[in-house]
């Protein structure tokens, strides 16, 4: 009896349109928000650190490829072994966040146009590779500041 063929191949077929659907774009989009978004002020004249949470409520991966901002150059940063560095691109996984904290991956913002001060708000607009582009605001906190609510 060959029965049992036919509902293993559906049920294969099933598992590949699963396992295709990131790619192909047949999963729902990713669905972008930022919080908690922040910059401590600057202590310094020419530099500046950002951080904010990426929150993805669609299926799809998306990645965080460019930051702009009038404020001067903004570049994304890792940081591994306590030594930072420029990243290419950050991933938002499809239903995750992308948490951009102290000590850990931030924004980078150099040649200043200015050196921002508490109360100010610093606009950004983050790019990605699939979605379009997100708008956001950083309120200037104190230097020392550590937002209270964690993760
Ligand atoms: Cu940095």
């Amino acid at each position: 009896m060959r029965r049992p063929v036919a509902p293993l191949a559906a049920a294969l077929g099933a598992v590949l349109l699963l396992a295709g659907c990131g790619a192909d774009g047949s999963g729902s989009p990713a669905d972008l928000s930022v919080s908690a978004a922040y910059m401590p002020q600057p202590v310094s004249d020419s530099m500046a650190a950002g951080f904010l949470t990426l929150t993805n409520e669609g299926g799809t991966q998306d990645e965080l490829t460019s930051v702009t901002s009038d404020l001067g150059e903004v570049t994304v940063h890792e940081t591994a072994g306590g030594v930072m560095r420029k990243t290419a691109s950050l991933a938002v996984p499809a239903h995750g966040r992308l948490v951009l904290e102290s000590g850990g991956n931030h924004l980078m913002f150099e040649k200043l146009k200015h050196r921002p001060k508490e109360g100010e708000k610093v606009s950004v607009e983050l790019h990605f590779a699939h979605s379009d582009p997100v708008r956001a605001e950083l309120p200037v906190k104190p230097a020392t500041y550590r937002p209270s609510t964690g993760h």
